[in-house]
C-alpha cells in the first residue's frame, strides 16, 4: 500500500528507554571474557533478562546455566559469569571452593544495596527489603546475610503487617526495578508504623528505572496505547507496563518481538506509545516500529524527560581486553 491509503499512526517513543548501565556492563563482560579467555564462557542464570540478548551471547560461545553445579569439573577452568542482578554470598563461596575463575556482572547499583544491607547488619539493625518474592535480584539481596536477618516485603498489607522481632532498630532498603509510586506507598506505611525506621541514603530504586518510568508517565496519557518491549521475567519491563496503565493509557502490552504484537486487539489507534525495559536492545525496538511501519503511515516522535550518562568500570580483568 502506498503511504496514501495506511491510516496514520503518531508514535511516541519514549526516553531514555531501553539498556541502562549496568545491563550494558554485563553484555560487555560476558563479550570481553569471550574475547579475553575465547569459548566457552560460562554465565549462571540469564546475563540480563532478554532473550535475543542470551541468544546471541549464545550465539558467540556463552554457555547458559541456572547453578554453578551444572559445569562440569572439567570445564572448572573456564570463567563463569554472575548476572547483573546479583548474586548470594554462597555463590562466589561456591566457585572458590571449586577453584572456579569468576567474574561478577553484577549491577554497581546492586552492590551497593547489597553493603547497604550489611551495613545495617553489622550496625545491629533488622532489615526489611522492599522487592518481588522469588526475583534473583531479591535472592541475591538476602543471601548477603544469614538466613533470618532481612524480611522480605512487598506490598502495602504486608507492610501493615510486618512484626519486627524487636531485636535492634529497622531499617528499610528496596529491589533496584520497583515502582516508584508503589513502593513510596509501602514505605509511607512502614514509617506511619515504625518512624524511626532508618530509610537508605540515596534511592536503591535505580536511575534507570526511576528515568523510564518518568517518560512512560509523560506519554501515556496522550497514546491510545503503549508497548513496552521487554521480557515477562524482567521486573523494570513489567514496571513500565503498570506505569503506563495507571498513568492513564488504556492498553498497555509488554511484547518481546515484533512476532509478538497483538494487531487483533490493537484495532486501528491513532497514537502509540513505545518504551522499553532496561534489559531490551535497541534493535528490538527499531524491529517494532518497522512492523507498524507496514500497516500505518508512521510519524515518530521522541518524548524525552531525562538525559543519562553513567556508565560503570568494568572488572579489572577484563579492562586489558577493553582497551584492544
Ligand atoms: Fe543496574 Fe538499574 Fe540497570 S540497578 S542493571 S542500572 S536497571
Amino acid at each position: 500500500a502506498s503511504p496514501a491509503q495506511k491510516p496514520k499512526l503518531e508514535i511516541k517513543l519514549c526516553a531514555p528507554r531501553g539498556f541502562c548501565a549496568g545491563v550494558d556492563r554485563a553484555i560487555q563482560i560476558v563479550e570481553l571474557a569471550l574475547k579475553r579467555f575465547g569459548a566457552p564462557v560460562y554465565v549462571r542464570h540469564e546475563i540480563v533478562h532478554n532473550k535475543y540478548v542470551v541468544e546471541d551471547l549464545k550465539a558467540k560461545g556463552a554457555v547458559f546455566v541456572e547453578e554453578l553445579d551444572e559445569i562440569p569439573d572439567a570445564e572448572r577452568e573456564r570463567p563463569v559469569i554472575f548476572s547483573a542482578h546479583g548474586v548470594p554470598k554462597s555463590v562466589p563461596a561456591e566457585a572458590a571452593s571449586r577453584n572456579m575463575f569468576y567474574l561478577d556482572a553484577t549491577c554497581p547499583l546492586v552492590s551497593k544495596v547489597h553493603k547497604e544491607a550489611e551495613l545495617h547488619h553489622r550496625r545491629g539493625r533488622e532489615i526489611v527489603l522492599i522487592g518481588h518474592a522469588g526475583h534473583p535480584e531479591v535472592i541475591g539481596t538476602m543471601g548477603q546475610l544469614p538466613q533470618g536477618s532481612v524480611s522480605l516485603v512487598e506490598t502495602v498489607e504486608d507492610a501493615a503487617a510486618f512484626a519486627p522481632s524487636g531485636h535492634g532498630p529497622l531499617a528499610w532498603i528496596t529491589q533496584t526495578t520497583l515502582s516508584v509510586d508503589d513502593t513510596k506507598a509501602i514505605v509511607e506505611k512502614l514509617n506511619e508504623r515504625f518512624p524511626e525506621i532508618i530509610p537508605p541514603h540515596k534511592d536503591d530504586i535505580c536511575y534507570a528505572t526511576t528515568n523510564r518510568q518518568e517518560a512512560v508517565k509523560a506519554v501515556a496519557p496522550d497514546v491510545e496505547a503503549m508497548i513496552v518491549v521487554g521480557a515477562p521475567n524482567s521486573s523494570n519491563s513489567q514496571r513500565l507496563r503498570e506505569v503506563a496503565e495507571r498513568a492513564g493509557c488504556a492498553r498497555a502490552v509488554l511484547v518481546q518481538r515484533a512476532s509478538d504484537i497483538p494487531w487483533a486487539s490493537l484495532g486501528e489507534p491513532e497514537s502509540l506509545g513505545i518504551t522499553a525495559g532496561a534489559s531490551a536492545p535497541e534493535i528490538l525496538v527499531e524491529e517494532i516500529i518497522d512492523a507498524f511501519a507496514e500497516r500505518f503511515d508512521v510519524h515518530v516522535q521522541t518524548v524525552r524527560t531525562a538525559d543519562e550518562d553513567i556508565a560503570f568500570n568494568l572488572p579489572r580483568a577484563l579492562r586489558e581486553a577493553a582497551a584492544e
